[in-house]
């Protein structure tokens, strides 16, 4: 891969976007390779969580690359729109956690993809927001509907209708990033994070994330249905065990994901 590299820290995969040049933006090349490399991460069980981050100190991704957006046609944006959405959906319906560290900006496309991953900690560099009206068009990949189911309507509409940019504490206090850090303290912070999941037994995380993911997309009936399936599913596994009789002989658990 060109644009994007990968590094296994002892089961956290650090997947980096790398095109400095061009504060990480979005190419066509750079989403297909954010896609294989959530593809080999699915299927690599040293793999216990990723995070996602942009190369550089000043940006997470600023964006949808301009310089391509700006050659499309009709017939090509759609595709252009669909390829990525295809991409960001199979982050967010990844089975393993994976949390987005917003390093710097996070722009129009950069913002989408934060969005699709399950959970956001910004550095208090960062900044947020989706300018693609600016330039004539909407967000393409899923930033519309993410958006507004996270914020509400009101407040994705102020966002997307302005295409203003808000910076992390703002971020924060309207729900976009769970936490905000200094940024030198940003990838442990992360790290942290995805440590403390990666205790907890594999399959109820995996359960929880396809409860939770999966269940808020349907009516709450549905939803609840999901969830006493998963939860009656769990009952299954030497997880349930394992992590009931550890309680019960008061020690740690020792999961081994079956
Ligand atoms: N696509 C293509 N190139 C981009 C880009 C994008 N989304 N965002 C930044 N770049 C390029 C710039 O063109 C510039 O290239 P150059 O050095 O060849 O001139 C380089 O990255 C550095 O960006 P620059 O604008 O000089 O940095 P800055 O600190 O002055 O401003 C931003 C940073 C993020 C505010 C500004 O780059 C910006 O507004 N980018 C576009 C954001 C956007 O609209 N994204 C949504 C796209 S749908």
């Amino acid at each position: 891969m060109d644009n994007v590299r990968t590094e296994n820290k002892d089961g956290v995969l650090i997947i980096t976007i790398d095109r400095p040049k061009v504060l990480n933006a979005l190419n066509a090349q750079t989403v297909a390779e954010i896609g294989e490399a959530f593809e080999a991460a699915r299927n690599d069980d040293s793999v216990k969580c990723v995070i996602l981050t942009g190369a550089g100190e000043k940006a997470f991704v600023a964006g949808a690359d301009i310089n391509e957006l700006a050659q499309m046609t009709p017939i090509t944006g759609k595709a252009v729109a669909e390829k990525g959405q295809k991409v960001f959906r199979a982050i967010e319906r990844f089975p393993k956690p994976v949390i987005a560290a917003v390093n710097g900006f996070a722009l129009g496309g950069g913002c989408e993809l934060a969005l699709a991953c399950h959970m956001r900690i910004a550095s208090d560099k960062a900044q947020m927001g989706l300018p693609e009206v600016t330039l004539g068009i909407i967000p393409g990949y899923g930033g519309t509907q993410r958006m507004a189911r996270l914020l509400g309507k009101g407040k994705a509409l102020e966002l997307i209708l302005t295409g203003d940019r808000i910076n992390a504490t703002e971020a924060e206090r309207i729900g976009l990033v769970n936490r905000v850090v200094p940024a030198e303290e940003l990838m442990n912070t992360a790290e942290t994070l995805a440590r403390t999941i990666a205790k907890r037994g594999p399959l109820a995380v995996r359960a929880a994330i396809e409860a939770v993911m999966s269940g808020s997309e349907m009516p709450f009936e549905e939803g609840q249905f999901l969830e006493a399936t998963l939860f009656g599913l769990l009952a299954s596994t030497q997880d349930m065990k394992e992590g009931m009789s550890a309680f019960l002989e008061k020690r740690a658990a020792e999961f081994t994901g079956r």
